[in-house]
């Protein structure tokens, strides 16, 4: 079998951690490591099998590498895609695809028309509990889908360039897309900036879907906790996703409410089910998946497309975010 070679541009936090799960699959090679701050490549410089570093970015371009993966800053995104597509390069470009609607389209276009796989870092699509959940979807074991809720929320990481709905939210759009096979009609958004001045650290964002399920997703960078929580509200079954909770990811309960006697509401309060599930570490399905569509010529799961999608989902929220309506005063009362 041919060897993959790769590059991939950008050695902050993630980067290290495709590169590792790329490296870890037969007959694939990461030749080359770029990333515009020396120091940041310090750590590698002295490796004894090749792997050629360097801070002059263009050199990944004109490599001979098959595929090039983007592990920068979202602005940063779309014209270094645009470039690799452009050589002729195979592309793995982290969350979300772009900072814009158009660029992103641009992309799609361009990938197809170079004959190139376009792909976007929607690492929990990858994820075997949210297959897991994904399968409990479509069996039509939940039934009819009331409502989801989605938690993503921790202390940091602030990122400078975008703001926590464009950082966090597109896992939770990707994971619902993902799972329902359908894009919501409408988006409201209510976000708050406390620490950095413009740059929203507290997000909240209503979806509504054609068929009356709604969603509603917070993302935060101001909290406690670590939560990564799917819940999922159905007319016969409701369930829980918990990302944090490796031994108990999936809880599925027999629970719900009726009507009765109308209009008299009735409540099931049955079994929890903890569904057991073979854990892969994502990043590595999802490498697998780069690596077979680059062999097969077939569309990864996390295709291009599917990134747009996202993009379209967030730049709704943005210019939702940007009309905030207008707030109610609460008139005082004299108690
Ligand atoms: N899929 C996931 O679960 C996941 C998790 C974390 C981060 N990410 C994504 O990965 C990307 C990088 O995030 P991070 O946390 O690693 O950020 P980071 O700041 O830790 O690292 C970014 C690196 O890119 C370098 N860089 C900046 N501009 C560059 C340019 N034009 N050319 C080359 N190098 C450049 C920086 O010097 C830095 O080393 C973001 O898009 C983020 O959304 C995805």
């Amino acid at each position: 079998m041919r060897e993959l070679r790769f590059g991939v541009i950008g050695w902050g936090y993630w980067g290290p951690k495709i590169a590792r799960n790329l490296e870890s699959l037969p007959h694939v090679t990461v030749a080359m490591v770029a990333d515009l701050d020396a120091r940041r490549l310090a750590s590698l410089t002295a490796s004894p099998n090749g792997l050629q570093t360097t801070t002059e970015i263009e050199a990944v371009f004109r490599s001979d590498v098959d595929g090039v993966v983007i592990a920068t800053p979202v602005r940063t995104h779309y014209e270094l895609a645009r470039q690799a597509l452009l050589h002729g390069k195979h592309v793995l470009v982290e969350k979300p695809l772009t900072a814009n609607v158009e660029e992103a389209e641009e992309l799609v276009a361009l990938a197809e028309t170079q004959g190139c796989i376009l792909m976007v870092g929607h690492t929990f699509e990858y994820n075997p509990g949210v297959n897991e959940l994904r399968k409990l979807v479509q069996s039509g074991d939940l039934g009819k889908i009331y409502c989801v809720e989605a938690e993503r929320v921790n202390l940091g990481l602030y990122r400078q360039d975008i703001n926590v709905i464009w950082d966090l939210a597109p896992h939770d759009i990707s994971i619902l897309l993902y799972l329902f096979g359908k894009r919501p009609e409408t988006v409201k958004v209510q976000a708050h900036a406390h620490l950095l001045p413009s740059i929203q650290d507290v997000a909240h964002l209503d979806l509504g879907f054609a068929d009356g399920m709604s969603a509603h997703i917070h993302v935060s960078w101001l909290h406690p906790c670590k939560i990564r929580r799917v819940t999922i509200i159905g007319d016969a079954r409701m369930v829980v996703y918990d990302d944090t909770n490796p031994a108990e990811m999936l809880k599925i309960y027999n629970k719900g409410a009726d009507i009765h006697v109308d209009p008299v509401v009735s409540y099931r309060f049955g079994a929890i089910t903890i569904p057991h599930i073979d854990w892969v570490e994502p990043l590595r399905l999802e490498c697998e998946d780069f690596v077979n569509s680059i062999r097969n010529g077939t569309e990864p799961r996390a295709n291009g497309r599917v990134g747009l999608e996202v993009v379209r989902v967030l730049a709704a929220a943005q210019a939702s975010l940007l009309q905030q309506e207008h707030h109610v005063s609460v008139v005082p009362i004299s108690l």
